[in-house]
């Protein structure tokens, strides 16, 4: 598989990306995304950093996160194309985050994942995150979040 991982900014994801990536598929759906919303990951993430996994010409993939958040780094969010999921390429994200990670000073990452997201629990604590708090009704009613953290050993 010809997978890159690039780093860069939201502003080099194209919206017609994210809407593939993003629409139709959970737990956007229950969230209600729509193309309005896609618009606004690229307005809202300028000052965060990303990385995009492409492969051949194609955007397959992206993760942002923020470099400031209690003592260490956050993921915002991570999506893979609905039809390049399952054959490793959020792993290969995720190891690319970390390994960025590993070499700053604050080696622990934190993550959101939806009560219902039970394959992202299930791809996040065979990666080590454990949970360390819920967050009830956090975005819609009725829909916790757990909050998922990796301390990383050096
Ligand atoms: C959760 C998500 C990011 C995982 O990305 P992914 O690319 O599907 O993940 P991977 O392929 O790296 O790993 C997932 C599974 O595929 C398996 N896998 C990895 N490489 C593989 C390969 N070469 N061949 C077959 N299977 C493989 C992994 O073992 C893993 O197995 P598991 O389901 O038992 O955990 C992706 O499913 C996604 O975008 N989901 C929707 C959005 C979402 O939930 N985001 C997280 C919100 S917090």
């Amino acid at each position: 598989m010809k997978l890159k991982i690039l780093r860069s900014h939201t502003r080099h994801l194209r919206v017609r990306d994210i809407e593939r990536i993003m629409l139709g598929s959970e737990p956007f759906r229950t969230y209600g995304f729509d193309k309005k919303s896609c618009r606004k990951i690229i307005n809202n993430n300028r000052k965060n950093e990303i990385l995009i996994a492409k492969l051949k010409n194609d955007i397959v993939g992206f993760a942002i996160y923020e470099t400031t958040f209690l003592n260490g780094y956050y993921l915002k969010l991570i999506a893979i194309d609905p039809s390049q999921r399952s054959i490793g390429i959020g792993n290969k994200l995720m190891t690319a985050l970390e390994n960025e990670i590993l070499k700053k000073k604050k080696k622990v990452l934190y993550l959101c994942v939806t009560d219902f997201n039970r394959r992202a629990q299930k791809f996040y604590k065979k990666r080590g995150y454990k949970k360390v708090g819920r967050l009830t009704n956090y975005a819609k009613k009725g829909i916790d979040e757990f909050l998922m953290r990796k301390v990383f050993k050096t």
